[in-house]
């Protein structure tokens, strides 16, 4: 039962008309016009505002890769860093992390593009076809990469430590990725002479591109003298360019003396 009454602004007046209304057996309270509850329960349950959420910051692969290799303080550090460095798609591609083979006190670095297949099986590079050429041509003037000895010694690693897949020639963006590791690379084992075999590691390291020109002009990378070399697949492919492969390798040793 209800009563409509219109008692607005008088307290007395208003709990004398509650009192009688009870007394008369009232047990609902309405207003003049209806209320639909039904409307007022869906406007209540309308969901909040929402709110700006704050968005993880993307990483900067670059960045990260620099923060990565600088805390390296010896290889054994920096070939975790690198196994351990989550923004390069070739890793989920890869069986093996290639970071480098040979005798870290050695004179000559040797730094080559990217492992291909059998790299990639044995987590070494150059130990297919053209490594097994890149070995007889370093023989040919006394280096290798079994030497223990500094002086007739030979290190080798890659600018790439992943292998893209078939082989293709490794991004801009992959090579910008890898550059603090191998800028690190080559600060750990300082080396007197860098040779750079083929197009990727001459523009990783001199932002140069053209091989073919470059090949047997010293110049200058990190501090070291860095000399251009044709990469021993391309000589597979191209035997009568190994006239000029070992003029190169002629200066390299003439360079050493
Ligand atoms: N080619 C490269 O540049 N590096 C390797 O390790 C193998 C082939």
């Amino acid at each position: 039962m209800g009563i409509a009454l219109d008692i607005a602004g008088d307290w007395d007046a208003a709990l004398a008309a509650l009192a009688w209304q009870v007394e008369a057996g009232v047990d609902e309270v309405i207003a003049d016009t209806p209320v639909n509850r039904y409307d007022l329960a869906v406007e209540t349950k309308k969901p909040a505002a929402p709110q700006p959420v704050p968005q993880p910051v993307a990483a900067d692969p670059v960045a990260a890769a620099k923060a990565a290799a600088t805390a390296a303080r010896s290889l054994e550090d920096l070939r975790a860093a690198l196994a351990a460095y989550p923004h390069c798609e070739l890793k989920k591609g890869a069986r093996n992390t290639v970071f480098a083979d040979g005798n870290p006190q050695a004179r000559v670095l040797v730094l080559g593009e990217a492992p291909g297949a059998e790299e990639d099986r044995e987590g070494r590079p150059f130990v297919g076809r053209a490594g097994q050429l890149l070995d007889k041509m370093f023989a040919a003037i006394g280096l290798s990469r079994t030497s223990p000895d500094a002086q007739s010694a030979l290190y080798i690693t890659n600018v790439m430590p992943w292998r893209p897949p078939g082989n293709r020639d490794p991004e801009p963006a992959e090579i910008a990725m890898m550059l603090p590791f191998v800028e690190r690379h080559i600060a750990l084992v300082d080396p007197q002479v860098i040779v750079v075999m083929g197009n990727t590691p001459l523009f990783a390291l001199t932002g140069g591109k053209g091989i073919l020109r470059a090949r047997g002009n010293w110049s200058e990378a990190l501090g070291k003298p860095l000399l251009p070399m044709t990469h021993p697949a391309y000589l597979l492919r191209n035997p009568a360019m190994k006239r000029e492969a070992w003029a190169d390798l002629l200066s390299l040793q003439a360079r050493l003396r």
